[in-house]
């Protein structure tokens, strides 16, 4: 089969799409032809050389894909060729076909096209196991959503709307308006305003009760002021960097909660656990329309590489997907 690989760590003209060997379904995993799948922020890190794919994962970038099961391996329950199916991978989604553990499989949601459902397991997974599992978001409750206009971000922002939080994004002006469509209460223009006053002048100085933040260091000790009393803040991504310093007066003046986590590298029974809260909590809520695969557009897989420039230029509003076929 063919797949995006990466000849040697570099910019985006360093991959190609190139002959590989097929997948073999290993005990517990199904082979998946990929229709889609989607340009994640990790998967340039991966082309850079900065984040090597866990052991027993593909070479190639892509964690997530959508297509239909062709072949099953042993100690397979529940899943038949033929099915259509998205998946929530470790990596190797940049390619014709895909092995992939049967507790990373998900349904094609009713009324989402098959490409499309290609842009939701990895976010639907990180951004519910973070806000819900993690950070605990009730209803009443105010999000503060970094990066509103990513893939993450505006998975988020209509999650915790759907929840019934007030929702607060940080994001470039020209996005503001279709993060508002897609549920967020105020947009702060994070090159212009301070997020930590924004956010109290809207909660009467409470602050937010759950940060899902992306920039790390950079955000880290304004991220800890705007946290409301017993706020939960929540590191996903490092874009300010990884080496912050923290305030632990002002933590525990707050009774704050910092955690971090990272998807990719969780033990395969979390992440199917994962999987199984995001069909039981999230798909309902996907099928009924209050959540959407938000698609910036399509592109060939065979035009990766300016999948990856747009990404990195960060001009998209969430997910730039690729199709395969
Ligand atoms: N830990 C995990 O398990 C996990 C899983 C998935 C993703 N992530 C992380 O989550 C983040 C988003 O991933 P993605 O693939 O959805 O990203 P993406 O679509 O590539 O978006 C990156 C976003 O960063 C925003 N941004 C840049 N500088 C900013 C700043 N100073 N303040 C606020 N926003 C800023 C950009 O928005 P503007 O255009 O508005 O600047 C852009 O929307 C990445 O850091 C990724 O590594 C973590």
């Amino acid at each position: 089969m063919r797949a995006i690989t990466i000849a040697e760590p570099g910019g985006p003209d360093v991959l190609s799409w190139s002959e590989v060997p097929d997948p073999q379904p290993g005990p517990g995993e199904v082979v998946v032809d990929v229709r889609a799948t989607a340009v994640n922020r990790a998967d340039l890190l991966q082309r850079q050389g900065h984040y090597p794919p866990p052991p027993g994962a593909p070479a190639y970038p892509g964690l997530e894909c959508s297509g239909v099961v062709s072949a099953t391996g042993p100690d397979v329950a529940g899943v038949r060729v033929g099915d259509q199916v998205c998946a929530l991978l470790a990596g190797g989604g940049y390619a014709e076909r895909v092995a992939v553990p049967a507790g990373q499989l998900l349904p094609v949601p009713a009324g989402v096209d098959l490409v499309d459902s290609a842009g939701l397991p990895e976010v639907a997974c990180t951004v519910w196991s973070n806000v819900v599992q993690v950070a605990r978001l009730t209803a009443g409750e105010t999000l503060l959503v970094h990066g509103g206009g990513s893939g993450i971000g505006t998975f988020a922002i209509q999650l915790g709307a759907a929840l019934g939080a007030t929702v607060v994004a940080t994001a470039r002006a020209a996005k503001h308006e279709r993060l508002r469509e897609l549920g967020a209460d105020l947009l702060v223009d994070y090159r212009e305003q301070d997020f930590v006053e924004e956010v109290r002048q809207a909660t009467d100085g409470r602050g937010a009760d759950v940060v899902l933040d992306i920039m790390g260091a950079s955000y880290l000790g304004r991220n800890v002021a705007a946290l409301a009393a017993d706020g939960r803040l929540v590191v996903i991504g490092m874009q300010g960097g990884r080496k912050g310093e923290l305030d632990l007066g002002a933590l525990l003046a707050k009774r704050g909660t910092v955690a971090a986590t990272a998807l990719r590298s969780r033990p395969l029974e979390q992440k199917a656990a994962i999987v199984r809260g995001v069909r039981e909590q999230v798909w309902p809520l996907v099928e009924a329309g209050r959540v959407r695969p938000v698609i910036d557009r399509r592109l060939p897989i065979i035009d990766a590489a300016q999948a990856h420039r747009l990404v990195e230029s960060n001009e998209h509003v969430g997910k730039v997907l690729l199709t395969v076929g």
